[in-house]
């Protein structure tokens, strides 16, 4: 198998080459839009926008291109098996949850995880032991889990079927995987990680090792996201015999569209390819950019990089160099107007705090982007006038952030709870709803932590934790009162 193939790409281009007539969705024919600017626009993109025909291959039963592409991906990501996914990791996510799991089963997860996570444990009807993760004291963000909270939790739950960790963070945070994953297999139990953020890890010795070569048994990764796929492109790998294969491709088929995007397909094909043939030489322009933009930074005044190049911290082992986050020492921009200014000067960052502002670099990235976007801090720290501004000393923390309670009961997930109605909702003043179950998702911010989720019941311990951080002025997001003066509960 050559790793310089694609064959999903090549097969569309072997398909075009018959000048095909088309009697088969979709309805634009390959040809025609009804807007001639859109037509002209989408020209390229529909010629490869097909749908399931000879020599094109079924992702729900595979034998063919799509077969063999998932073949060399599972070569170059260090799997057993991959599955493309047309969805984004949020297919993934619902999959391997629902694969793993029947109702009623215990899973041990990680509390800040994705919200494809959470919905897969609504849909399967799981119950679940969360397990807090750190918080980094220089940030105040939520990371990775502990590992004696791991090797806590599983001693209590022995019947515990998975492990579920979301690594590394959205702002390149981790923890290393492989104690972890040791320890979860003399369980005789999967680990399963989302690995959204990190489908470019173990390409490069500058970037942390992937969890699959930590020894994971499941891996979900955003294609899409650091590396070069099209949106809603990512990948679910397997190794090990610890997952049912043909459950996992069963909830695949169930949560996938059954008319799958050929482009989508073909962009992972392509994505892996670069990866494969030349990726420690793309990662590596990549990173000349990140370290282009860091050096141009320490010349504009006001502004501070945090850990953008690695640097150890107690909160966490590994951190992706792609992911830049950025505040303001002089404490007078706020991670938001950070973003708003830096878009009203043509650079567009992933996304903001109260505090940072968070700039995502990948294997695509050039040096002369990396100019653009540091000529636009200069401006920013000229128009602000930064520079007459003396450096706060420490003003991230400011709110001194204690780690969430750590709660070694089950939560039942039930998806009849996502929708209940007023009839089922009163809304009580905080000290008043210990013992009854939240109505509402609450998320404070910081750490933007979920730390209730509907259906959960609301202990002593969480009821006091949150009173702590309503004093200290956090806000909470996704709660009717971003006070939390008052809290809806189910009657
Ligand atoms: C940790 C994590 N997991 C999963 C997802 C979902 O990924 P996708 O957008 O590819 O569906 C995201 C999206 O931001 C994420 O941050």
């Amino acid at each position: 198998m050559t790793y310089d193939k694609a064959p999903i790409f090549e097969s569309l281009l072997i398909h075009l080459n018959k000048a095909p007539v088309s009697f088969h969705v979709p309805g634009h024919k390959m040809e025609n839009m009804l807007d001639a600017r859109a037509n002209e626009f989408f020209k390229e993109i529909r010629q490869v926008d097909m749908t399931e025909l000879p020599g094109l291959d079924d992702l729900h039963a595979p034998n063919g291109a799509i077969k063999k592409a998932q073949e060399l991906a599972a070569k170059c990501f260090g799997a057993e098996e991959t599955y493309f996914l047309v969805g984004g990791s949020t297919a993934g996510n619902l999959a391997a949850v629902t694969a793993i799991c029947d109702r009623g089963d215990i899973l041990i997860v990680q509390r800040n995880v994705h919200k494809s996570i959470i919905h897969g444990l609504m849909l399967a009807g799981a119950k679940v032991i969360f397990l807090p993760p750190m918080i980094d004291p220089e940030t105040g963000l939520a990371t990775g889990v502990m590992s004696d909270h791991v090797k806590e939790a599983l001693k209590k739950y022995p019947q515990a079927k998975a492990l579920i960790l979301c690594n590394p963070n959205y702002y390149g945070m981790g923890i290393e995987l492989e104690r972890i994953a040791n320890e979860v297999h003399t369980h005789d139990i999967p680990l399963i990680v989302d690995e959204a953020h990190g489908a470019h890890y173990g390409f490069h010795p500058d970037i942390p090792a992937s969890a699959l070569r930590s020894g994971a048994d499941l891996v979900i990764q955003s294609t899409h996201k650091m590396l070069t796929a099209l949106t809603m492109g990512a990948m679910l790998h397997v190794q090990g015999r610890l997952i049912d294969r043909k459950l996992l491709a069963q909830r695949l088929s169930m949560l996938q569209s059954s008319s799958p995007s050929y482009p989508i397909l073909a962009s992972l094909d392509l994505a892996r390819r670069d990866i494969h043939t030349n990726g420690y030489h793309l990662l590596s322009e990549g990173l000349k950019a990140v370290e282009h933009f860091t050096d141009l930074m320490d010349e504009v005044e006001g502004f501070q990089i945090i850990a953008g190049k690695w640097s150890a911290s107690t909160a966490y082992q590994t951190k992706d160099r792609f992911k830049v986050l950025v505040k303001d020492g002089t404490g007078t921009l706020t991670g938001y107007r950070i973003l708003e200014e830096l878009s009203s000067l043509g650079c567009f960052a992933e996304m903001a705090d109260p505090i940072h502002v968070l700039l995502v670099f990948s294997l695509a990235s050039k040096k002369q982007e990396a100019e653009k976007l540091a000529a636009a801090f200069r401006q920013i720290s000229d128009n602000f006038a930064l520079n007459k501004k003396e450096l706060k000393l420490c003003i991230t923390n400011t709110y001194r952030i204690e780690a969430v309670p750590v709660l070694f009961s089950p939560i039942s997930f039930d998806l009849s709870l996502v929708g209940f109605t007023k009839d089922h909702v009163i809304t009580v003043p905080l000290h008043l709803a210990v013992n009854c179950r939240s109505a509402e998702m609450i998320i404070p911010y910081p750490p933007g932590i979920p730390v209730l989720y509907p259906g959960e019941t609301i202990s002593q311990d969480m009821m006091k934790y949150l009173q702590k951080l309503a004093n200290m002025g956090a806000k909470f997001q996704g709660a009717q009162d971003q006070a939390l003066a008052q809290i809806s509960v189910l009657k």
